[in-house]
């Protein structure tokens, strides 16, 4: 039985989760995959309720019994400082290691891809973003808060086996997908310390992959080249921050966050507990309104299951996506007059799930 974790969390997270557990419990009961369901009432309601954010038992019972972890997204304005948040997210991706995002940036259909004389062919590549280092460590500090002096500093850590084994994920998965290139993605140009390791690292990792072309290329002109043609990207390696918001990026061409999944993995090591989210946020003027587009966390929970080891099922799962927004059973982000509820349900019936 794979004991699944589920945190809907803030904003519009419960809106997509809950349509996203309907698909589960598909699965779980019509088409007997043996899932055990596991909801967690974790988020800024419970914060603001009792001042919990992520329990010790919680993570305990996560990392010891769970398969995955599904989580919706986390972030409310009536909790500007967003502690509680981080302490969930970076809970789960530095507790249990989870050092890949995997980031699919795959268009579904023509309809959905921004740019000029482009089609959905042309957008399919994926970030694999640091995931347990970087600036996003927490270590700095602030002094003289408040006054004419202040210090603010976010230190940028890398290290040699995090760097490495992000990098070695990247062309395993070009390997293992018949992928021909590996961009990697940094600023060694300005940063000579923990990009010039990037640098170096990425080169020397290559050599142990000479069926695979290994580009490098610094982030600003990636962000070029990704909207004026993104056909020669197949795998972009990159470290945390940069594959933050190279990924909302990304997000853009696909056809914006409403159709962005991802996966936080072990690489390494599949058969530890994995975290799976789409890209985007709590979204909060959409919350309420039944607008927010549900096909994200869809292909998130296809993610999921193709990590459990059904993958025909996450072809399924796309398929039936790619169909929604091809038949303009879609929200107004991805071009539709559908809430999200109706373009749950209609994808929910392609599957043979109501
Ligand atoms: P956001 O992703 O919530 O929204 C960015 C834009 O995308 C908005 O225009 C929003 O309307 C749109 N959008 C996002 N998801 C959508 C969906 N499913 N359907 C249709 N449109 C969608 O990012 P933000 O506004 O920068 O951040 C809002 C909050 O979410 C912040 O607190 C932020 O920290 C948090 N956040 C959390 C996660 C996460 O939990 N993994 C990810 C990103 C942002
Ligand atoms: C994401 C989000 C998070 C990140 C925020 C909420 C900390 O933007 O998952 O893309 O930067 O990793
Ligand atoms: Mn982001």
């Amino acid at each position: 039985m794979a004991l699944i974790a589920i945190i809907p969390g803030d904003g519009i997270g419960p809106e997509v989760m809950g349509h996203a557990r309907r698909l589960l419990e598909h699965y779980r009961d019509a088409r007997k995959l043996p899932l055990e369901l596991w909801q967690l009432d974790l988020g800024a309601d419970r914060f603001l309720r009792d001042g919990t954010t992520f329990p010790a038992d919680v993570a305990k019972r996560i990392h010891e019994e769970a398969r995955a972890v599904l989580l919706g997204a986390l972030g409310d304005p009536r909790v500007p400082n967003l502690e509680y948040a981080r302490d969930i997210l970076f809970g789960l991706r530095f507790g249990l290691d989870l050092y890949a995002n995997v980031r699919p940036v795959k268009a579904l259909s023509d309809r959905l891809v921004p740019l000029k004389n482009r089609s959905a062919r042309d957008v399919d590549f994926v970030v694999f973003r640091e995931n347990t280092e970087g600036i996003y460590v927490g270590v700095g500090g602030q002094f003289k808060k408040g006054t004419a002096d202040e210090i603010a500093i976010n230190e940028d850590i890398n290290t040699r086996k995090g760097v490495e084994r992000l990098i070695r994920a990247g062309f395993e998965h070009a390997k293992r997908h018949g992928k021909k290139t590996v961009h990697m993605a940094d600023k060694s140009n300005a940063m000579k310390h923990a990009h010039e390791l990037w640098y170096r690292c990425f080169f020397e990792v290559a050599k142990e992959y000479p069926g695979i072309e290994a580009k490098h290329v610094y982030v600003d002109a990636l962000c070029l080249y990704l909207v004026q043609d993104p056909r020669p990207f197949e795998v972009v390696v990159t470290n945390n921050l940069f594959g933050d918001i190279v990924t909302d990026l990304g997000a853009g061409l696909q056809g914006g966050l409403g159709m962005a999944a991802s996966a936080n993995v072990h690489y390494a090591d599949p058969k530890r507990v994995a975290m799976f989210e789409p890209v985007h946020g709590s979204a909060p003027p959409l919350v309420g309104k039944n607008l927010a587009n549900p096909i994200a966390s869809f292909l998130t929970v296809g993610m999921m299951l193709s990590h459990l080891g059904y993958a025909e099922e996450e072809a399924r799962i796309e398929a039936a996506c790619a169909k929604a927004v091809e038949s303009g059973n879609v929200t107004p982000d991805a071009g539709g007059a559908k809430g999200t509820t109706e373009v749950a349900d209609w994808v929910l019936a392609e599957l043979g799930a109501r």
